[in-house]
């Protein structure tokens, strides 16, 4: 191997690509293609959210600013969260960071060392077990089971890979990949395991008002208390269209706030002002564009079943929330060379389910947040290739 490759950290060595960057970088070139590979909808951020930013750059706020996010950014998010979860929230639960994953990196560089643990129900976004392994940390993953149209989680088993290292158990609900959505039990119960454990519960809820059951999923911030052990990530990439902004929050026990700016500091040292306007707007005035962007990924969703339930190879479970169909083909058993076949056969980008980790192999990510045309054309294409036959 090369000199300088080999003087870099094994860890870092060792991390394979994201097999999602993986289709994308594979197919994105490639003329009249219909992607399907990454977590974004297909609407720019509306003008109304993105004003106040080109105003305050050409204001001349161009200067560094508060480590953990501007005042006014933190009182929207607490007006946000009381508005939507029906309980006081105070601007010190919020931390402003470099998008969702800036939130993650930040909790888990607190509470997880070399050789620590934190469990992760797969299949799960990659983006969990990556971080971990490049810092030492080892993710502890726990396979959930398909079986008659539906995703479950098996608390006991979860419970099961506690051990005097684990740090955390880390849930996302609504679930990229699976679109499935813990119950509230669920969140009870697991919130009591950790508390018996004495860890702390990483919550990745960026896909909370992507819920076709209510206004927004069940919440741990339902269920705990507020200066618990319980550090939630979010971004104002999903609900606000805001992907490229990279801007997110981590909430948090206040008496955190001091030591989580420090992390910050030393990671990006802030997120830019300019930004911020922009986003403390999306929450003050996103709420009636978040409706409207759900329901019509809801009808999305409906289009995606239809086409795809009665295929006699593909097996899948309704989502009941974020904005992937995460579907499984007969007979598939290596689903990047899968991805990367439909992607040169049918000209249709998929994600490989492979990259979810265990029980994603032999299952297909779509992401369905699309314009309703594109999204039908794409799925006669796909299921154009695989009923003519083309052998997995
Ligand atoms: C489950 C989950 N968490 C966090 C993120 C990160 O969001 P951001 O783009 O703001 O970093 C994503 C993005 O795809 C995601 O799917």
């Amino acid at each position: 191997m090369n000199q300088i490759l080999k003087a870099l950290t094994p860890q870092v060595q060792a991390e394979p690509e994201s097999g999602i960057v993986t289709a994308a970088m594979h197919g994105f070139t490639k003329a009249g293609i219909i992607p399907f590979w990454s977590g974004q909808g297909n609407l720019p951020t509306p003008e109304a959210f993105s004003r106040p930013a080109t105003e305050s750059l050409l204001n001349g706020e161009t200067f560094y600013t508060y480590q953990g996010g501007i005042p006014e950014l933190r009182e929207a998010l607490a007006r946000y969260h009381t508005r939507h979860y029906g309980r006081a929230f105070e601007a010190a639960n919020f931390l402003v960071t470099g998008g969702g994953m800036q939130a993650i990196q930040t909790a888990i560089q607190m509470i997880a060392g070399e050789d620590d643990e934190i469990i992760i129900p797969t299949p799960a976004w990659p983006n969990y077990a990556g971080p971990l392994r490049i810092q030492g940390s080892r993710p502890v993953e726990v396979p959930m089971t398909f079986s008659n149209g539906k995703w479950a989680l098996d608390l006991d088993q979860l419970f099961a890979a506690i051990t005097p290292r684990t740090k955390a158990i880390c849930l996302n609900s609504p679930s990229n990949p699976l679109g499935w959505t813990a119950t509230k039990a669920e969140l009870i119960a697991i919130r009591d395991a950790c508390r018996k454990a004495g860890i702390w519960i990483l919550a990745d809820e960026v896909y909370s008002r992507f819920y076709y059951g209510g206004s927004r999923a069940p919440s741990f911030l339902d269920v705990c208390d507020t200066e618990e052990q319980l550090l939630l990530c979010n971004t104002f990439s999903k609900n606000w269209a805001m992907t490229g902004w990279r801007v997110g929050w981590l909430q948090a026990p206040k008496t955190l706030a001091a030591t989580i700016e420090r992390v910050i500091q030393y990671n990006t040292s802030g997120t830019a002002v300019f930004l911020q306007r922009g986003c403390v707007t999306a929450l003050d005035e996103g709420d009636a564009f978040i409706v409207d962007q759900v329901e019509k990924a809801r009808a999305n969703r409906d289009t995606v079943v239809k086409a795809l339930k009665n295929l006699p190879q593909i097996r899948l479970a309704i989502p009941d929330g974020a904005f992937y169909m995460f579907f499984g083909i007969e007979g598939m058993t290596d689903s990047m060379k899968t991805t990367l076949r439909i992607i040169d056969e049918a000209n249709v980008g998929f994600a490989p389910g492979g990259t979810f980790g265990p029980g994603g192999e032999g299952f297909l990510r779509m992401c369905y947040l699309k314009e309703p045309s594109q999204l039908a054309e794409g799925l006669e294409r796909f299921t154009t290739w695989l009923k003519t036959g083309h052998p997995i």
